[in-house]
């Protein structure tokens, strides 16, 4: 099929199925090819015809999508189209909710997470979670990055370990120095390790909580709204580690900012209104040539 003949079978669905919502978005036919983007590396994350209720209310509808390794996905669209009910269903933190029915499946590495005798633990561990607002424990930096690995038996520090010879400061040390080294706050916090986390400002407690994440070595790294509760500095010091970070981790991140999610990934998947996965591309493809025009339409602010 030519350009021009694309572009004429899209004007007329546009004109044919087109109806205004009280959002101001159009309504049409979505098309499974506009969502088969496949990335360029291997696929990490395989998520298959996902469905996910509450109650009676139907959050998400038949999303599929893969996420490819070591890069960074952005998942955008407006309030309340299931964001976070999706990037909840990556680490199974949707069984948390008990009104939450979820079907399909989602493969972390080919394995279905959501198999019988999945550790959940484990699965958490792989598939790391970092929340809008930082949320670090109400404990010392080191206590916070350490916490994890220590919490999985990866170092020992009580005074058990030390009685009988286990235990292993250095190695702590080394962690500790490691994670936050990673996630960019080695510098601004080396001399106050001891310091309680609390008395750091918004930017540096989410580095911290990607620092403590990062300690217990995980494989896929999802991040709700990261930065929105920072100013324009700390939410650029986050933007720099997202980029950074995925040479090593396969990064998930929702946003409201079109201009964080152009700057900082690699693919974007917009979902719009009534939890439907519209489109799924290369991120300069769905900012500059999107295949839907309600996804046109969000993108350029005509509703949304
Ligand atoms: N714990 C819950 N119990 C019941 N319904 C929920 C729950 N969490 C989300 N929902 C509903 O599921 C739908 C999707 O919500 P979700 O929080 O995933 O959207 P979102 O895209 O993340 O929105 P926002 O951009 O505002 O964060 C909404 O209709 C919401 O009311
Ligand atoms: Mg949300």
């Amino acid at each position: 099929m030519s350009q021009t003949d694309t572009a004429e079978t899209r004007t007329n669905r546009t004109e044919s199925q087109s109806v205004s919502t009280t959002t101001g978005e159009t309504v049409e036919e979505t098309q499974a090819e506009w969502t088969t983007y496949e990335g360029g590396g291997e696929t990490k994350l395989a998520v298959d015809d996902l469905d996910v209720h509450y109650g009676s209310d139907h959050a998400l509808k038949g999303v599929s999508m893969d996420i490819p390794e070591e890069s960074v996905t952005a998942l955008i669209g407006p309030s309340g189209c299931g964001k976070s009910t999706f990037l909840r269903c990556l680490n199974r933190m949707n069984d948390r909710i008990r009104a939450a029915s979820v079907d399909g499946t989602v493969t972390l590495d080919g394995e279905n997470i959501y198999q019988d005798g999945v550790d959940l633990v484990e699965l958490r561990k792989r598939v790391g979670m970092v929340f809008q607002s930082p949320n670090p424990f109400p404990k010392s930096i080191r206590e916070n990055v350490s916490y994890g690995p220590r919490k999985h038996g990866d170092i020992e520090t009580g005074l058990l370990a030390r009685l009988t010879g286990r235990a292993d400061p250095g190695r702590e040390e080394a962690l500790v120095e490691q994670s936050l080294e990673r996630a960019a706050l080695w510098e601004e916090v080396r001399d106050r390790l001891d310091d309680n986390a609390l008395g750091l400002s918004g930017g540096q407690q989410q580095r911290l909580c990607i620092a403590r994440c990062l300690a217990v070595d995980p494989d896929v790294i999802l991040m709700d709204e990261p930065a929105s509760a920072l100013d324009p500095i700390a939410t650029s010091k986050i933007e720099d580690l997202i980029e950074d970070l995925a040479e090593d981790y396969t990064v998930v991140v929702v946003t409201h900012s079109m201009q964080q999610a152009a700057r900082v990934s690699d693919q974007t998947a917009v979902f719009l209104t009534g939890g439907e996965l519209v489109e799924y591309d290369d991120t300069e493809k769905i900012f500059e040539n999107p295949e839907s025009q309600r996804v046109e339409d969000y993108i350029s602010g005509k509703f949304g």
